[in-house]
């Protein structure tokens, strides 16, 4: 399994440009530490992350990333952005098949490969988010609904080209029914989950590729419960929304990690 610790924050549709700069001044992190931190600001919100970024040197150990774009490269598309211009602006990651993407906004197990693939275009890096909803797992659904998320796209022959050739991607396990509901998946569903996907990435790719991907947890991650999930087999990592936007409390969820 990958030893890079990777702590998330998605602050959604929160934090203006003014907001998402006073939360840079007070986000105070450990020059020792040894997680890698992403943020994903709202699009309009990157640059004054980025500025924040530039004048503050400890947090060099900061990396941006925006939560959506458009598969194309440009055109007529109002209201979108693509990767190309996430990576122009200062942007490392793209998040992928959020569930919120996929439950509000109908994107379908097609969107999320076009958009992978956009992203590995633009030299950014996938953050690929998949999970089942209360009812899959209820239904006993939990294996077919991630084998069937992670082969739109990772069985793709492109992209699975692309990420075996070296070009980085990044899981996240985040089960729909904990996300921003307080319910958090226990260490042990968490493992069973992650241990699962590795199975499928090292099937699909090789164990030696599938070993570079890094898989994050997500769903009501919080200060309290960080270190257990961090701690559980083949967890690599955190994906955080609510608990992401208090500079205090994000900064205490990347300590955990060490
Ligand atoms: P939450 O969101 O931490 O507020 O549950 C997680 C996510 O949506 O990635």
């Amino acid at each position: 399994m990958s030893d890079r610790v990777l702590i998330a924050g998605n602050w959604k549709m929160n934090l203006d440009p003014d907001e998402g700069a006073r939360f840079m001044e007070q986000f105070v992190l450990d020059a020792a530490g040894r997680a890698e931190v992403l943020l994903f600001p709202p699009a309009l919100t990157l640059d004054s992350v980025r500025r924040a970024l530039l004048e503050d040197p400890p947090a060099r150990r900061v990396s941006l990333g925006v939560q959506n774009i458009h598969p194309e490269a440009a055109g007529a598309f109002t209201g979108e952005i693509s990767a190309e211009m996430a990576s122009a602006a200062g942007a490392e990651f793209v998040l992928v098949g959020h569930s919120e993407r996929r439950a509000l906004f109908g994107e379908t197990l097609g969107d999320t490969r076009a958009k992978v693939s956009a992203v590995q275009r633009a030299r950014l890096v996938p953050l690929l988010c998949v999970g089942e909803t209360l009812e899959e797992r209820k239904r006993g659904e939990l294996e077919r609904v991630l084998v069937g998320q992670l082969d739109a796209v990772i069985g793709t022959e492109s992209i699975r080209d692309g990420v075996i050739a070296g070009g980085a991607f990044v899981l996240a396990y985040e089960p729909v029914w904990a996300i921003g509901t307080g319910e958090t998946a226990t260490p042990g569903d968490a493992a069973e989950a992650h241990a699962l996907l590795r199975s499928l990435l090292s099937e699909r790719l090789s164990p030696a590729v599938s070993d570079r991907v890094p898989i994050l947890y997500g769903g009501s991650v919080k200060p309290d419960n960080a270190a257990e999930l961090l701690n559980a087999p083949e967890v690599s990592g955190v994906l955080v929304g609510g608990a992401s936007l208090d500079p205090e409390s994000f900064a205490a969820i990347v300590r955990a990690a060490g």
